[in-house]
């Protein structure tokens, strides 16, 4: 029976897994300017008083290689603080925002060893491709994190894969990675996955029955870009969230979901968990990614 110190240690040896293959295939995406504060914080408006989108403080848990703090940090006024296991990417962000000063702080560490009171409090939080690749533990952490780190009234932007095909795309992966082979290159590992995805499509048309869904799920994975492909495919951690699921987590912390950024297709006059129940029902007849804001209670 292993002990708890032995269980912290796999965890901790599987998040430097996942965050050791962003040093091994670098994840440098440009940063979204749907997503910039004043957009957020126009959201937010809907639901309450209109604020000011520039004299702001900015966590970023899991920030790559800072490509959205960069952008926000020349939106903004405020302190700036990024986090993220991966040492290259941490370089990189450090590098990318230099200009800025002390105000842009970094940190190279395991979301496991930070704590709400050691990294401060913020009117706005980026937790952006990051959540449905770590371990349930983490994810857990995370959100009680996220809660902790959040100003009254202060606004959560997290992504997720919610819905029906995302499902079957976990479900895929899960089969792609059972015949991936970590003696190989990351390069073959794609291949050799992107192989087994002509296979099985190949193999459920020659099957009676109606898989138009299915073969869309293979469509979109076999449309994924190398990097992300790589990622998500062989991230054992890779899985779906629902809406409700995060809405009952977080409000057991006083923070409540106020809507996706795209599309934004609920009541605005519905109560939070109304929304997020609407949310799902809107994601099952497919489904996909979406950016959900969340709000700390004033
Ligand atoms: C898909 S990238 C997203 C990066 C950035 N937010 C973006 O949107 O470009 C996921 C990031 O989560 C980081 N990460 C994963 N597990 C982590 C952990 N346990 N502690 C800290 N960072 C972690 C990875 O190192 C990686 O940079």
């Amino acid at each position: 029976m292993p002990s708890d110190a032995s269980d912290d240690d796999i965890l901790r040896g599987l998040n430097m897994l996942i965050a050791g293959n962003y040093d091994l295939v670098p994840y440098d995406e440009p940063a979204s300017p749907g997503l910039d504060p004043e957009h957020v914080f126009a959201l937010a408006a809907r639901y309450g008083q209109a604020r000011d989108a520039r004299n702001i403080d900015i966590l970023d848990l899991g920030c790559g290689t800072g490509a959205q703090l960069e952008r926000a940090a020349g939106l903004t006024t405020g302190k700036i603080v990024g986090t993220d296991l991966s040492q290259s990417a941490y370089v990189k962000a450090v590098a990318r925002t230099a200009r800025f000063g002390s105000r842009c702080r970094f940190m190279c560490a395991d979301f496991l060893d930070l704590d709400a009171d050691t990294l401060g409090k913020f009117d706005l939080i980026y937790h952006v491709g990051v959540l449905y690749v770590t371990p349930p533990p983490v994810q857990r952490h995370l959100l009680r994190l996220i809660a902790g780190c959040l100003k009254p009234g202060g606004l959560a932007v997290i992504s997720y894969y919610a819905g029906t095909v995302p499902l079957l795309m976990a479900g895929l992966h899960k089969v792609l990675r059972a015949g991936a082979d970590n003696a190989e290159s990351p390069a073959e590992q794609v291949r050799t996955a992107r192989a087994q995805i002509r296979v099985i499509a190949n193999t459920i048309a020659r099957q009676a029955g109606d898989h138009r869904l299915m073969s869309g799920v293979l469509q979109q994975v076999s449309g994924t870009q190398d990097t992300v492909f790589f990622h998500e495919m062989l991230n054992q951690s890779f899985g779906t969230l629902s809406t409700s699921a995060l809405e009952l987590a977080l409000g057991a912390h006083g923070v409540h979901f106020l809507n996706w950024m795209q599309p934004a297709p609920f009541e605005a006059d519905a109560s939070a968990k109304a929304r997020a129940m609407m949310a799902d029902a809107y994601s099952f007849a497919g489904g996909g990614y979406f950016y959900g804001v969340f709000q700390k209670d004033p």
